[in-house]
């Protein structure tokens, strides 16, 4: 493999866990808040980042390189409305995709068709990341003002499931 596209791809494990740490602060964030439903949404999408950062560390020892896992940062945000971490969760994935495409272009133009094609369920992940971050905050921008609703709002998300990721190796 291309060094360039290994150093990116190993360099990508590192953000997704950063990525389920950050989630995993939002979850904390709202159990504080006595928001169940919106703590377990930010922990299935902590558990999904973690399938990410596997799913690169599987692919990179399949294809023989050597993968260094580096230190992890402290989530570094601050929240105070219940909104804060909708707006910096969406931020977060747009900022993701951006590193997603920087990986795509790199394999792209080193003619390495595998990680381009391996790639490809990132990218379309990370269409579904942005929507469902978006999602989130259009109905806590028509909801989150009444109490009754924001309860609704937060048993629809206590109602999400786990599931592994469709993409495997
Ligand atoms: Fe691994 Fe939320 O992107």
């Amino acid at each position: 493999m291309n060094e360039k596209v290994s150093a990116l791809l190993n360099d990508q494990i590192n953000k997704e866990f950063y990525s389920a740490y950050l989630y995993l602060d939002m979850a904390n964030f709202y159990t504080r808040k006595g928001l169940d439903g919106f703590a377990n949404w930010y922990e299935i999408q902590a558990k999904e980042e973690q399938d990410h950062a596997m799913l690169m560390y599987r692919y990179l020892q399949n294809n023989d390189e050597t993968v260094t896992l580096e230190a992890i940062a402290k989530p570094d945000k601050t929240f105070e409305s219940l909104m804060d971490p909708l707006k910096a969760g969406f931020e977060h994935e747009k900022y993701v995709t951006s590193l997603i495409n920087n990986i795509y272009a790199a394999a792209s133009k080193e003619n390495d068709y595998r990680t381009v094609q391996f790639l490809d369920w990132f990218v379309k992940e990370q269409g579904e990341e942005e929507k469902n971050a978006m999602d989130l905050i259009n109905k806590m921008e028509l909801f989150g003002d009444d109490t009754r609703s924001l309860y609704m709002l937060n048993n629809e998300l206590a109602a999400r499931v786990y599931s592994a990721p469709s993409l495997t190796l």
